[in-house]
């Protein structure tokens, strides 16, 4: 029966990642899927999870069940970590889910529940997972622009413009923070816009956090949402630990829906009846490591403290690597690196010139000049920078 199944399409970062393993190069450079790395270039397991895990491992009593929606604290304490108090909480239906990318699946079927002809409007830059994601839930999605011609700021009067098309019931997703490979996040003021400009139109805001903490820090880079949240009636919301808790391979994610106090129940069930379709428990073992390191003060500590090393770590590679490519290139072309935020810039090359680097460099950045700024180090730095210089020459 399988002579007619159509051969898979590779999701390219998961491509590109399998190039890498495969390339038996010494000096190769991952700078593709978004991973943070040290200095010495490991991912290591956050020492507040190392001492979580052995608390879980040391009291918990029983692995059975819990509810389609997962375990309570820890939604409890996502609810906490996201919005910061900005809703009350019955005004919050939330469920988790296996990772950040099932959570903006799982949020893209609940759409469809509702409104099958529903437009998901994505940045015109956006994680290459969102519009097949958006497309296997039966959805269409349509860009709007969001990064200037020069590569350098937000197209804020073209993405204004283009979501003022938005028609009432379509869905614009928005990247909570450091998510955008743009490297580019939208301000307090153009949150504040954004919020009346949905206003004005009716869509529904749904926001993907998946870096939280990564940009100026977990409240701030929570700011938007939590304006978002406090001011319109609708709100979706996808989350992941993967990032800020080194949580990847234990896919913790969170799917929200932030509604009037009246719809909240529905959507509860809704959100863990398309769990139960879906996959029917949501994974417990990251959550529950994120709801113990959060809710014991010492442990929050060390987490916070670990994740301030990331975020200022990779804001210094940013500074680093302005430098060494102005110094390589003898041009301010590379500056905004610099002034951007996250773990993602938009590096302006061409194909043919990241071709380039992965083939006669061993430099492995995604096809569009997506860079993993977290990636680097003080060693990879001057070679990344000497080998841009050669491929732009
Ligand atoms: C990335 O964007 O590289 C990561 O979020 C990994 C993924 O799932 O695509």
């Amino acid at each position: 029966m399988f002579e007619t199944l159509p051969d898979p399409k590779l999701d390219g970062i998961i491509a590109l990642m399998q190039a890498f393993a495969a390339d038996p190069r010494m000096g190769k450079i991952d700078l593709g899927v978004g991973v943070y790395r040290d200095e010495a270039g490991r991912t290591p397991v956050m020492q507040a999870v190392k001492q979580a895990e052995a608390h879980i491992v040391a009291t918990q009593e029983s692995k059975t069940y819990l509810s389609l929606a997962g375990d309570v604290a820890f939604l409890d304490t996502m609810e906490g970590l996201l919005l910061g108090g900005a809703v009350p909480r019955a005004r919050v239906a939330a469920v988790g889910t296996p990772g950040g990318t099932a959570a903006v699946r799982q949020i893209a079927e609940l759409v469809r529940l509702v409104r099958a002809d529903a437009t998901i409007w994505t940045s015109a830059q956006t994680w290459p997972n969102h519009a097949p994601l958006i497309a296997a839930a039966g959805l269409k999605s349509r860009p709007y622009r969001y990064q200037d011609g020069a590569g350098a700021m937000l197209d804020r009067d073209g993405m204004f413009a283009d979501l003022a098309g938005a028609a009432a019931g379509d869905v614009v997703l928005l990247h909570g923070c450091c998510h955008n490979p743009t490297g580019l996040d939208l301000s307090v003021q153009d949150w504040a816009e954004m919020a009346a400009l949905l206003d004005r139109t009716g869509a529904v805001p749904f926001v993907d956090m998946a870096y939280q903490g990564f940009g100026e820090g977990v409240n701030a880079d929570a700011g938007g949402l939590r304006h978002l949240a406090a001011r319109l009636p609708e709100v979706l919301v996808a989350a992941s630990c993967s990032k800020n808790f080194g949580l990847y391979r234990e896919r913790v994610g969170v799917a929200m829906a932030i509604v009037p106090e009246a719809h909240k129940a529905r959507l509860a069930g809704a959100l863990a009846s398309l769990n139960r379709q879906n996959f029917a428990f949501p994974p417990d073992h990251g959550g529950r490591v994120v709801s113990t390191i959060l809710n014991d003060t010492a442990l929050k500590h060390v987490w916070q403290t670990e994740l301030e090393d990331m975020r200022t770590r990779v804001a210094q590679n940013r500074r680093t690597l302005a430098a060494a490519l102005r110094a390589e290139t003898g041009t301010n072309r590379f500056d905004a690196i610099e002034h951007q935020q996250g773990m993602f810039s938009l590096l302006p090359l061409s194909g043919a010139q990241v071709e380039c680097l992965r083939a006669d460099h061993g430099v492995y950045m995604l096809w569009d000049g997506r860079t993993n700024m977290a990636g680097l180090n003080s060693q990879t730095i001057p070679v990344l920078a000497q080998a841009i210089a050669k491929v732009v020459a």
